[in-house]
């Protein structure tokens, strides 16, 4: 049976209905085709689903929409600002942290989580930071040097 759920999704509210086995991930590609958040293994080891829950980085792909009503979820459309990419996507492109993209939306949601609770992260603070998001493409050293650019442009 449908459960009627209200979430709020980059500052929009969505009242939406769903099947008890629908997950954030689901909803957000397939019902409201917010398509940058990435559906990589489905099963919580790659971290391309990784969104904002109320300012924290979860999986989307493990999150069942039903039991997240009421929820403020933060995607890779709301980070840019008033049409201007957020100065940390403006340091992953700077930095050549992005190949395929495939990873991209969740890192850098996993960094701005980072950065808005530490502005300065240090090189440790940044490798945990984005342990849970995996990369096939940079081999990291990018990914971290742009998150510790912006980190320092912003402090
Ligand atoms: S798609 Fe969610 S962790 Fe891989
Ligand atoms: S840039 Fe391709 S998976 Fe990270």
């Amino acid at each position: 049976m449908k459960k009627k759920i209200t979430l709020t999704i980059n500052d929009w509210q969505y009242p939406l209905e769903v099947s008890p086995n629908r997950t954030l991930l689901d909803i957000l590609r397939e019902e409201l085709g917010l398509m940058g958040t990435k559906q990589g293994c489905d099963s919580g080891e790659c971290g391309s689903c990784t969104v904002l829950m109320d300012g924290m980085p979860v999986l989307a792909c493990l999150t069942l929409a039903c039991e997240v009503d009421g929820a403020k979820i933060q995607t890779i459309e709301g980070v840019s600002q008033g049409g201007e990419l957020h100065p940390l996507q403006k340091a992953f492109v700077e930095h050549g942290a992005i190949q395929c993209g495939f990873c991209t939306p969740g890192m850098v949601l996993s960094a701005l989580a980072l950065i808005r609770a530490h502005p300065t992260p240090d090189i440790e603070a940044i490798k945990k930071g984005i342990s849970g998001n995996l990369c096939r493409c940079t081999g990291y050293a990018k990914i971290i040097e742009a998150i510790h650019q912006a980190g320092k442009s912003a402090a």
